[in-house]
């Protein structure tokens, strides 16, 4: 039996992937490649040294969706697959609801028709909203500010449903705070395309001199230092919260809500200073108005995983810091440039990477 990961191509599916792997598990990628590329798989394979199959295909692409559950025995989902970029999608949601929630009606459509009933799903803080206190709590109001959290939204409220529908399913429904850092090796990490619009990979590649000064929008709101806070947690404990909720679902039913955080607020300027103090690197940068739809303070309470998981985050954000430093100084074009070393190094890859249409 293997574990179908969708969008395991991206960011935090990429190690999410070198956790379960490394954990003894079998696992089946799904992406369209719309966020992301290859090479991110090619590194988990040698990271790890496991073999796994490789879709190249769309969520939205029932009939060869189906393919994947016909051609192989799966046992549980973890679902990345999803657009994530807040502005854009204020600009276009319907694409956002397309690829988001359609992508994922179709996902449990099929998993439905193949008695597959075990999702671990990739939800968002930001379906909170501004919180009315914090630390937040798993139970606190959603009041979604946005289409990119209102997808999330919708999507958890569909597992909900699906499990009143048929109390076989069980559904881990995972709101992330602010992944940031990378795998230890350097190998695999954050790779946006364009202009980043999140603090740390904004922050790394001022560092590394592909963009002048961090701007930092806001000093003023009610926070220690007057820019706003938020909960980092470092990709690889995130990873392992996945493997824990995959372990919970596989054992039980039911519809299981968690916090994955460390429960602690940094503000940008801590975030700068540590980022300097352990890259060694300056970041200038100019204060700037406050961005529209920015919240100031936003960290989680995170008993429940602690206790039903079994999970804690356990690395700091000094090593946050010092891990994204390490994959972006290594990858300064993040997966652009080694694509073409490796297709120049090794051709005969690719051919093997593939399970085409
Ligand atoms: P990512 O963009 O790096 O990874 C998402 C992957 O899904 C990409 O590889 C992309 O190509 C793929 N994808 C998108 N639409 C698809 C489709 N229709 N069919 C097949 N593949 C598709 O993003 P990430 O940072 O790894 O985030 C993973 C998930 O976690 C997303 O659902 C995101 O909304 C959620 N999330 C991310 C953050 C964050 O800060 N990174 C925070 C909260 C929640
Ligand atoms: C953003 C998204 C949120 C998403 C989250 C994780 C918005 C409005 N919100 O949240 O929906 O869940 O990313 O992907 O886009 N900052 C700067 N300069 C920058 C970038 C950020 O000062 O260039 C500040 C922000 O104002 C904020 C903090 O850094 O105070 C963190 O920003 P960011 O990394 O974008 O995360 P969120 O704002 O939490």
């Amino acid at each position: 039996m293997a574990v179908l990961i969708t969008g395991g191509a991206g960011y935090i599916g990429t190690h999410t992937c070198v956790e379960l792997l490394n954990d003894g598990y079998e696992i089946i990628v799904v992406d369209n490649f719309s966020n992301s590329q290859p090479e991110s798989l090619r590194r988990v394979k040698e990271l790890t040294g496991r073999e796994f199959k490789t879709y190249a295909i769309d969520l939205l692409d029932a009939q060869s969706l189906e393919r994947v559950f016909t051609e192989n025995l799966i046992s549980s989902v973890v679902h990345f697959a999803g657009l994530k970029a807040v502005g854009e999608s204020v600009a276009d949601p319907l694409w956002y609801y397309r690829n988001n929630v359609i992508g994922t009606i179709i996902l449990c459509e099929v998993m439905k028709k193949f008695q597959v009933k075990n999702i671990v799903f990739s939800s968002s803080a930001t379906v909170y909203g501004q919180p009315d206190q914090v630390p937040i709590r798993e139970n606190a109001l959603l009041k979604t500010t946005n289409p990119y959290g209102r997808t999330k939204h919708m999507i958890e409220e569909i597992l909900r449903d699906l499990y009143i529908s048929d109390s076989s399913w069980s559904v881990a429904l995972l709101r992330y705070f602010n992944p940031i850092g990378a795998h230890k090796s350097g190998m695999i990490g954050e790779s946006p395309k364009g202009i980043p619009n999140n603090l740390l990979p904004y922050i790394s590649q001022v560092a590394v001199g592909s963009l002048d000064e961090l701007r930092v929008f806001g000093n003023d709101y009610e926070t220690k230092d007057g820019t706003g806070v938020r909960d980092y947690i470092h990709v690889v404990d995130l990873a392992i919260g996945h493997v824990r909720a995959l372990e919970k679902i596989e054992s039980s039913d039911g519809v299981h809500t968690y916090n994955l955080g460390t429960g602690k607020g940094y503000s940008v300027l801590e975030m700068v200073d540590t980022f300097e103090e352990t890259s060694g690197k300056s970041i200038p940068y100019t204060i700037l108005g406050r961005r529209p739809g920015d919240i100031p303070i936003c960290f989680a309470e995170t008993t429940k995983a602690n206790v039903e998981l079994g999970w804690r985050a356990e690395r700091g954000i000094d090593e946050m810091c010092e891990d994204t430093w390490r994959w972006q100084s290594l990858n300064p074009n993040g997966y652009e440039q080694s694509n073409t070393e490796s297709e120049t190094s090794v051709p005969s890859k690719a051919a093997d990477f593939f399970v085409t249409k």
